[in-house]
This record gives C-alpha cells, structure tokens and sequence, in this order.
C-alpha cells in the first residue's frame, strides 16, 4: 500500500511539474506575442485641425463606433436612459466630447481589457502620441511603443482612408482632457492558453493586419454600392464576409443569430424601402415596429450616419449577391 502511495505521489509530482512546465511554455510564448515590436510603415498623414474636419471627424468618431466603446460609463448611465419614457436613447447622449475610457472586458476567461483614456487628463494617453503614431494604433493596431493593442478593432479601421482617419484624430486631439486613470489592459492565464491552443484565435487585431499591403482604395463619397461597401466592414464581423448572416462564430451562444441582409431567401430586407431601412438604422425600429436589440446590433453607433451614407449601404446591400440566410 505504502508502495502503491509512494508511485502515485511520484507521478502526481511529475504531472504537477510537467503542468508548470507547459504554463510557462505557454506564458513566454504569448510574451513575446504581446511585446512584439511591430516595424509599420512610415505614415504621412497631414492631420487638419480646422472646425470642419474636426466635426467631420467627430461623425466618423460616433457612427464608427470609437464612443460605444472610448465614451465611458456616464453616457450609458441607466437613469439618463430611464428617463426616456419610451425606452428609446436620448439621442444626443453619445455627441458628448468625453473620451475618458472604459473597462471594454473584465472576465477571467480572456482577462481585463481597457478601451484607453484618449485625453491628455490624468490617466489619459495622449501625451504618448505623435501624429504618426495615432495613425498606427488605429490603422494598424499599435500602440505609440509599437507593441499591440488588444481588442482595439484596427481590422475594421484599416480600411479608414487617409482623410477620414486624419479627420477623426483631428477631433480625438481638440477634445477636452478628462481625468480618468484607469488599470492597464491584462490578458490572464486561460487567455494565454487559448491563444496558444487556438491558432486561428487572437486578441491582437495586429496580427491580423498586413501592414506593408498597398492601401485599399478609396471610393468618391456617394450613394453608390461602393461607397456602401467602404461603410459596412465592421457589419461584416456579424453579418458574415457575404452579408448572408446566421449564427456569428466564436460569439456567446446566448447571442441572437445575425439576420440575412442580402435579397437572397430568408431575409427581410426585399420587403423594406430604402426610407424603411434609414428609419430602421436610426431607430432601431423595424417597418412593423420590432425593435432592433441594441445589445447584439450597434445601431446606436450607426445611427449617426447621414442621409448620404445610410443610402450608400441600402444600395451596396441591395446589389450583393443573393445568398440564403447563413451562407457566410
Ligand atoms: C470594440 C471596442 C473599441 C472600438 C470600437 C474602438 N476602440 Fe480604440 N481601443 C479599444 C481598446 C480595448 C484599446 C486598448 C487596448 C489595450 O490596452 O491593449 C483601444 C486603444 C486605442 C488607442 C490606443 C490607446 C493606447 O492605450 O495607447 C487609440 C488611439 C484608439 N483606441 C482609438 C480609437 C478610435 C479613434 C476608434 C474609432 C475609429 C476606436 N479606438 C474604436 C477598444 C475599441
Ligand atoms: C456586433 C454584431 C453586429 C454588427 C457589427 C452589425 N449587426 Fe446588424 N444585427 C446584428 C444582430 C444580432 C441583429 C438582430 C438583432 C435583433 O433581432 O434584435 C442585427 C439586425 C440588423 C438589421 C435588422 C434586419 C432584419 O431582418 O430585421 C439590419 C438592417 C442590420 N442589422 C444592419 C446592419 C448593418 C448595415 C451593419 C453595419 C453598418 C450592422 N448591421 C452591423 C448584429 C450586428
């Protein structure tokens, strides 16, 4: 017996250390993942600082969705929300010029992930940054030391042309600083694993990015489906690289399935008009009157876009392929 406790105490000793050699494979190798200094392009963006790009830049900052997640608790505040009798958003609620940060993730799964302060106030990172560098966190994903972002969806923003992103960092340099220190952004110990057992999976949109790709181009600002195209990156994350929509992969299964935005079969959108689906979008009504969760569809970030915008994705949508719901 004294023998039988003797092996399996040897064995369980031996699985113990083989476990804290494999944590610290897997913590050093998503070390040198997460310190990786990245070597980017040399930008050359001139960023304007007249009143108009700045409140251009200011559009692109809300309907983009940097407030939803750089605005900060005050804005969500639920009693501001409350005192919408109709449960809808007070509307100007996001257009307040406070960039003081926010927990974007706080679970021990991935870890603790902080959309930065952007002020030059207390806590704030703007100090760090040149008007290059600003380019290369939201273009590339990039902080000004050149080691990676998480989370920061510069996936999204790499599409940006270069006078709309010069426009937004016009207006992310005029606004005032807010005092607001926040923690620094952790991954913990089963984010590291995942990262290295999963290796489609990342937390660091710069992986994702090929920095030295020429530029995509640009399309003339009109209600045209390319135009509508350039809008709509960031639908895709749900709504599929073909719009088909269907379940969103590696989302919460809690999650609702992404409605089919094509004309293909199974999707709403052929009985809409164009009015209809600007109302929609700004609302989050739709024709009959369903709401639009705003928890899973960000359309209080979309709904900032202009007449000429919105036009541009019904049309962009209205002439993609057919597909069936799901054919992502
Ligand atoms: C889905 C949430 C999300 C959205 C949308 C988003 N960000 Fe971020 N952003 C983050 C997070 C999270 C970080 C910090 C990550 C970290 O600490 O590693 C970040 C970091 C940054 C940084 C670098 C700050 C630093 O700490 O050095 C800049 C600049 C920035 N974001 C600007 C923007 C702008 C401009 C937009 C819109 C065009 C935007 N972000 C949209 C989540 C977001
Ligand atoms: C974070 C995920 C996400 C993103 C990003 C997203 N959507 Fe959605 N969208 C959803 C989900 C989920 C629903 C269904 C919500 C519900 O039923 O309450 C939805 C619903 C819709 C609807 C209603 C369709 C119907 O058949 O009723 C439209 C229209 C729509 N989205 C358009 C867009 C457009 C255009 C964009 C980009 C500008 C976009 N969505 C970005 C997740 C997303």
């Amino acid at each position: 017996m004294k023998k039988v406790l003797k092996w399996v105490g040897i064995g369980l000793t031996g699985l113990i250390g083989l476990l804290a050699v494999g944590l610290g494979v897997v913590y050093f190798k998503t070390e040198a993942r997460l310190n990786k200094i990245y070597e980017l392009p040399k930008e050359t963006i001139v960023i304007p600082t007249d009143a108009d790009s700045i409140a251009r830049g200011k559009h692109i900052y809300q309907f983009r969705g940097c407030q939803a997640c750089h605005g900060g608790t005050d804005e969500y505040n639920p009693i501001l929300l409350q005192s919408q009798a109709d449960g809808s958003l007070p509307h100007d609620i996001q257009s307040i010029d406070r960039l003081q940060g926010n927990v974007y993730m706080d679970d021990p799964a991935v870890g603790k992930v902080i959309a930065s302060n952007l002020t030059s106030g207390q806590g704030g990172v703007a100090d760090q940054y040149t008007d290059e560098t600003w380019v290369h966190a939201i273009r590339h994903g990039v902080r000004y030391n050149g080691k990676p972002l998480l989370f920061m969806p510069s996936t999204e923003f790499y599409y940006l042309n270069d006078g709309d992103l010069g426009a937004v960092i016009a207006y992310v340099k005029s606004v005032p600083p807010v005092d607001n220190i926040l923690p620094a952004s952790q991954v913990s110990m089963t984010g590291r694993i995942l990262m290295t057992l999963v290796p489609t999976l990342t937390f660091m949109p710069a992986e994702m990015i090929s920095n030295n790709a020429p530029r995509p181009v640009t399309p003339e600002a009109a209600a045209t489906p390319e135009y509508g195209e350039y809008l709509t990156q960031s639908c895709k994350v749900c709504h599929g690289l073909t719009m088909s929509g269907g379940r969103i992969p590696a989302f919460p299964s809690s999650w609702p399935a992404a409605p089919n935005l094509t004309w293909g079969s199974g999707s709403a959108l052929p009985r809409w008009s164009e009015a209809e689906f600007i109302t929609a979008m700004r609302t989050g009504k739709r024709p009959q009157g369903q709401p639009i969760n705003s928890t899973y569809m960000p359309w209080t970030s979309f709904r900032y876009m202009d007449d000429l915008e919105l036009k541009a994705v019904w049309v962009y949508l209205k002439n993609l392929p057919k597909k069936d719901l799901g054919n992502r």
